[in-house]
């Protein structure tokens, strides 16, 4: 593997950099970004910088632009200080920069940055380290220390710059701003559209050789503004520091009271400026630990640290990008940067569920909540196009908005004409992702009280609108689902995407048995659900299409046509598309509607489907669709390479497995520069835990039971992951002798090969991992 930050073989929660590199800087403010889920900033640097990207959000509070979709409002800077020495402010391109040093610790989320300045001859050493509190969800902390060898004057100016944009797009209104106790600086603010109210709050506290100073700041305002000034004189050695203590509280706030929250906003930064910022800062790591890292636990033994970091890397941003308010849901790029206006996809439920109902249940339902919640957004989306029932908007943001993919895209390279942006309107899988993820949740957790309050109805929502999506085919008797895009996203306007086809026809299938099942085992709700929904009729039409369903079927070479015109199309070599430190390179050389009539896949497609439906597909048709489609695909999308390593190793390619996985984990580790300023590839941390866990852990769902077959990389010792299975936590060991396996809670039972083992509360199985040979 190859990152583009240095990673130390003793301790793999470290990724850091020794050099400044004013072409990395986009790069590294996306890989050290912190957050807690509700909020979270880039690692930008303290002072302003040519070519950054200054970004800080809060989860879930989305703002339209007149003639824009909606979009994650970047929020006023609390991080940025000015500082001078002896009047000269600093600036890493002027000057002289020694000893460069910037590195998070993804244990406990702080990233620090060390460096000397060399100025005027005197060198003066800066120390700046800060985090978002994982402990007090509205809380910022940040320090900085300087000291020099010399006497100098320092000058620091420090507070709130509201006159941030969304790419100059300005979504906040300038607001309140004031001072509280000569201490406190606060702005208010709000959203122009969707009026959400904002506050913000600062407070420093400044030291000299540690001892606290009651220097009272000299205040400054403008436009959308307000800082605090400190002007100090110091001896050489001796140490200033300035510690910053802010919040933000928003009107979408659980529990807040919008009367009081300007004033009771300055009395939890009060009592948080008490503790001192190490005091803060070890009850944040505390939340780290116990929340996330003890619940997910997975340990890597093998020479080589990265693949470790890379799996700390992915549940570290996992944490730090998902809220955990049921009216929120993670966006493909998090919080981490405006790429996709902070819209939540498919890749919420297909990429990154599979890791919370595994390790953190509580957090998947409240992510399938939101889709709970999006059901009026998926009525009215449904309704403007002419269905019934649920239809999924493919990008989403407040959940009852609907449909949020804007219209246009970039300029098509042939024709000079803005392409449109087609997903919106019929790439329509999204509805059948999310009753995909939805049942794995329910298997794996067993929450009645989700499936009678939320769960089925979403299912059978679902059903009606693929119910009505159908087109009956007459002259040959079968119903059909032309002019969509699957998965791949390279083929637009195509008839009977097979994954499309296959999970709409799974969804009535599914439905089907709810509505059985609540018939017999709980009338209430199914009077209630039929009330609401209509569903006697609907139930009729779904037994009456159920089994005329298209699905394309393997053909004499074991393959499944990805769509009815697929197979007939160019084929041309695709291996130089392949390069994974260049993204869509392909359009270089071809336009979309060129793409569009060649045999070139972006992302898993039909291998999608053969890994989400396993046990539907032989071991034969597996092989003759990966040897077909595989070498067609690009990867161009950061979804597309954890489904293939996961997929080449239950097909016992071990080494294809692990190029692919290796591949995977430098998506945004590696060493090109891509599209980073946009944020972070959430579906890609996904799926390293995916390829970790489901692929070389072997941990699958196989029709409602827990199946664990491992393929434990030749490189790796061994394995060590935990997860929740109905109730009882099950901590897996797999070495190249033995998979062990223990429940802890109550006991689980698990199949391995065709076996099925039974796990008594509270011990251990040990089962020989015996080296298969794929047939
Ligand atoms: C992919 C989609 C994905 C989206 C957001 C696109 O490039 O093709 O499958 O949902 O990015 O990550």
């Amino acid at each position: 593997m190859k990152f583009c930050v240095n990673t130390d073989k003793k301790n793999s929660w470290y990724i850091g950099v020794n050099n400044y590199d004013p072409k990395m800087i986009n790069k590294l403010e996306t890989l050290m970004f912190q957050g807690n889920g509700y909020m979270g900033m880039r690692a930008v640097s303290e002072e302003r910088q040519l070519n950054e990207r200054r970004n800080m959000f809060v989860s879930g509070t989305f703002d339209a632009f007149p003639s824009e979709v909606t979009e994650l409002p970047n929020l006023p800077d609390i991080l940025n200080m000015e500082i001078q020495i002896d009047d000269m402010p600093l600036s890493l391109s002027t000057g002289r920069v020694e000893n460069y040093q910037k590195s998070l610790n993804l244990k406990n989320g702080e990233l620090t940055r060390n460096f000397d300045w060399i100025i005027n001859d005197k060198r003066v050493n800066f120390k700046y380290s800060r985090f978002v509190s994982m402990k007090d969800k509205h809380l910022f902390v940040s320090k900085v220390e300087i000291t020099s060898d010399k006497d100098i004057n320092v000058k620091v100016q420090s507070g709130i710059d509201g006159q941030q944009s969304n790419s100059e797009t300005q979504h906040m209104m300038e607001g309140d701003k004031r001072l509280y106790d000569g201490k406190f600086i606060q702005m208010k603010s709000e959203t122009q559209q969707s009026h959400i109210k904002f506050v913000f709050n600062v407070r420093h506290k400044l030291y000299v050789d540690e001892v606290l100073m009651g220097n009272k700041p000299y205040m400054k305002m403008g436009r959308r503004q307000i800082f605090g000034n400190y002007d100090v004189d110091m001896k050489a050695n001796q140490k200033f520091t300035l510690v910053k203590y802010a919040n933000v509280y928003t009107s979408m706030d659980e529990h807040h009271n919008a009367d009081k929250m300007a004033e009771s906003s300055v009395d939890d930064l009060k009592f948080a400026s008490l503790s001192n910022y190490k005091e803060l800062l070890q009850k944040s790591a505390r939340v780290w630990n116990q929340n996330i890292w003890k619940k997910s636990f997975v340990q890597i033994e093998s020479d080589d640290v990265m693949p470790q970091v890379s799996i700390n890397f992915a549940r570290y941003q996992l944490a730090a990008n998902t809220p955990h308010d049921p009216r929120k849901n993670i966006g493909a790029k998090g919080i981490t940067g405006e790429g996709y206006k902070g819209h939540s996809f498919w890749d919420t439920e297909t990429f990154m569920l599979p890791y919370y109902t595994f390790t953190m249940p509580e957090v998947a339902r409240n992510l399938l909540t939101y889709r709970y919640l999006g059901l009026e957004g998926a009525h009215k989306k449904a309704l403007a196009n002419n269905y019934k029932g649920a239809q999924f908007p493919w990008e989403a943001a407040h959940p009852a908005d609907g449909e949020t993919t804007p219209l246009w895209g970039s300029a098509d390279i042939v024709t000079g004409k803005p392409m449109k942006i087609w997903s919106g309107f019929i790439e329509q899988h999204i509805t059948s992702d999310i009753v995909i993820a939805l049942m794995d949740y329910m298997n794996a957790t067993g929450d009645h009280d989700f499936a009678e309050k939320m769960g089925f109805e979403i299912i059978l929502d679902a059903a009606k609108f693929w119910s009505s999506r159908l087109e009956y085919n007459q002259a040959q008797d079968i119903y059909e689902i032309n002019d969509v895009i699957g998965p791949d996203e390279y083929k637009e306007h195509v008839n009977n995407n097979a994954y499309t086809n296959f999970t709409a026809r799974w969804c009535i299938q599914k439905a089907i048995k709810v509505y059985n099942l609540i018939k017999e085992d709980n009338p209430a709700l199914y009077v209630d659900l039929n009330d609401k929904l209509n569903l006697k009729k609907t139930y009729g039409d779904w037994i009456k299409q159920v089994n005329k369903i298209y699905v394309p079927q393997p053909n004499a070479d074991g393959v499944i046509a990805e769509d009815d015109q697929y197979l007939s199309k160019k084929i041309i070599d695709v291996s130089k598309f392949k390069v994974n430190d260049q993204i869509s390179n392909v359009f270089k050389y071809y336009n979309l509607s060129q793409i569009n009539d060649m045999q070139i896949t972006k992302q898993a497609d039909v291998l999608l489907l053969i890994y989400l439906f396993e046990d539907m597909f032989t071991d034969k048709v597996k092989m003759s669709n990966w040897n077909y489609y595989e070498p067609k695909t690009t990867h161009d999308s950061s979804l597309s390479l954890s489904i293939h390593s996961i997929l080449a190793s239950d097909l016992g390619l071990a080494d294809e497995a692990y190029k692919l996985y290796e591949m995977s984990c430098e998506t945004d580790l590696g060493v090109h520069v891509g599209k980073a300023a946009q944020g972070l590839h959430m579906a890609a941390c996904g799926g390293v835990w995916n390829m970790t866990v489901q692929g070389f852990g072997g941990m699958r769902i196989d029709n409602g039971r827990l199946k664990i077959e491992p393929h434990l990389p030749d490189n790796w010792k061994s394995l060590k992951y935990q997860i929740q299975w109905q109730g009882s936590t099950v901590k897996v060991s797999v070495d190249n002798e033995n998979l062990v396996v223990e429940a802890v809670g109550k006991g689980v039972e698990f199949i391995n090969h065709g076996q099925t083992y039974q796990v008594a509360a509270n011990s251990n199985v040990a089962v020989e991992t015996s080296v298969e040979e794929f047939v």
